[in-house]
C-alpha cells in the first residue's frame, strides 16, 4: 500500500483509491474515444456497428427495446426514461396521422433496430408491420424479442434498395436511421417507392441545422467532426433539405405534389442525452453484470453523449419529424 493511505483515515483512503480508479477508466475510455472511433465506410460499417452494440447487451440493458430517443411532453417534464422512449412512439403515431390508419395496415419500419416500435405499432394500433435492419445481429433479436401471435415480422435488408415491391405498404416508419445513410435523396425515394397512393410517411431523424441559415462556426466543425465518426454517420440532412428530397423525389406520387410537413422536436427529445448517461448509474446491476468491458464500452460512449446534448441544446443538431401523405 502507498505509504500515503496509511496515513489517513479509512473512509478517506477508500474514497482516494475508488477517485483514482474511476479516472483510469475515464482516461482509458477517453483514449477508446478518440482512438477507436465508429467511422461509415459503407454499410457495412454500418452493420458491424450495430451488431456489436446487439452482441455486447450493453445498450439494450440500458436503453430497453427502443434505439431512439424519448419523448418528454411539451415542455419537457421529468419522465421515467423507457417510459419516455415508448411516449415517443406514440407520439410519432399520433403527429404523423398513423392513427387514422385501419387495423391491419401494413407498416414498414425502416431501420427498426430491434423491433421497440414495430411491437407498439402491431401490438396497440393492430398494424401487420415488417420491420428491416441491415443489421443481421439486430434482427436475429428482434425475431426473439417478438411473441408469437404479434403481426410482425423482421428482415434483414439495405434500406437504400429495399427488396419490395413498389407501393406495397399503407404506411412507412423510420426512426433515426436517415444519418446513417450515405445518399439521403435514395433514402428518401426508397420510402416513398414502397409507400403506396394515399399512404402515410412518418420519420424521425438526426438533423444538423440548416447551413444556408447560419454555417457552422470553427468549434461547431470540430464537434459535428466526433457526431460523424462515433457512430457510423456519413453525414446529416438538414431539415429543409431532407424535406426537399422528400418533395422532388421521382416516387412522390402521380401529381408529383407532395406536400411534406415538418417539425422540430429537439426540446421534446433533449433530456434523452443525459438520461443515457443517468441511466448507467441508476441501474450499475445492468452494467456491471455484464463484466468490466460493459464500464469501459458505457465510458467510452459517454462524450459522444455529451456532445449530441451539446449540439442538440444550442441548435447545431435538430430533432427533425416529418410528415406526408403520397398524392393519389
Ligand atoms: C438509431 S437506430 C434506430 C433503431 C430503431 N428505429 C429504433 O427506433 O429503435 C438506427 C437503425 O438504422 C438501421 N440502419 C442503418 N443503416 C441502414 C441501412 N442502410 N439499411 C437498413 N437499416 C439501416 C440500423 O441498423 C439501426 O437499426
Amino acid at each position: 500500500m502507498p505509504a500515503i493511505l496509511s496515513t489517513l483515515p479509512p473512509l478517506a483512503g477508500i474514497l482516494l483509491v475508488a477517485g483514482a480508479v474511476l479516472a483510469g477508466l475515464l482516461l482509458i475510455g477517453l483514449l477508446l474515444w478518440l482512438r477507436r472511433d465508429r467511422a461509415f465506410h459503407s454499410t457495412a460499417s454500418v452493420a458491424d456497428a450495430y451488431d456489436r452494440w446487439t452482441d455486447d447487451q450493453l445498450l439494450e440493458r440500458l436503453w430497453g427495446e427502443h434505439v431512439h430517443l424519448g419523448h418528454y411532453g411539451s415542455p419537457p417534464r421529468h419522465r421515467d426514461f423507457r417510459q419516455a422512449k415508448a411516449d415517443f412512439v406514440h407520439e410519432l403515431v399520433r403527429w404523423s396521422g398513423l392513427d387514422q390508419l385501419p387495423r391491419g395496415s401494413r407498416v414498414l419500419d425502416v431501420g427498426c433496430g430491434i423491433g421497440g416500435s414495430a411491437r407498439i405499432l402491431a401490438r396497440d394500433y393492430g398494424f401487420d408491420v415488417l420491420g428491416i435492419s441491415i443489421s443481421p445481429g439486430q434482427i436475429a433479436r428482434a425475431k426473439a424479442l417478438t411473441p408469437s401471435g404479434l403481426s410482425c415480422d423482421f428482415a434483414v435488408m439495405d434500406a437504400l434498395a429495399l427488396d419490395l415491391p413498389d407501393a406495397n405498404f399503407d404506411a412507412v416508419w423510420t426512426v433515426e436511421a436517415g444519418p446513417h445513410m450515405p445518399d439521403k435523396q435514395r433514402f428518401a425515394d426508397e420510402l416513398l417507392r414502397v409507400l403506396r397512393p394515399g399512404g402515410v410517411l412518418a420519420v424521425a431523424d438526426w438533423n444538423r441545422r440548416d447551413p444556408a441559415v447560419k454555417p457552422l462556426s470553427w468549434l461547431e466543425r470540430r464537434v459535428m467532426h466526433q457526431l460523424l465518426v462515433q457512430w457510423a454517420h456519413p453525414e446529416f440532412a438538414s431539415i429543409a433539405g431532407f424535406r426537399r428530397n422528400l418533395e422532388q423525389s421521382r416516387h412522390a406520387g402521380a401529381s408529383q405534389q407532395l406536400l411534406v410537413d415538418t417539425a422540430d422536436w429537439s426540446r421534446e427529445t433533449l433530456p434523452s442525452w443525459i438520461d443515457s448517461i443517468l441511466e448507467g448509474i441508476r441501474r450499475p446491476v445492468a452494467v456491471l453484470t455484464l463484466g468490466p468491458r460493459a464500464l469501459l464500452l458505457g465510458l467510452r460512449e459517454t462524450p459522444t453523449l455529451l456532445l449530441m446534448h451539446w449540439g442538440f441544446a444550442r441548435g447545431m443538431m435538430q430533432f427533425g419529424v416529418f410528415r406526408a401523405r403520397k398524392t393519389l
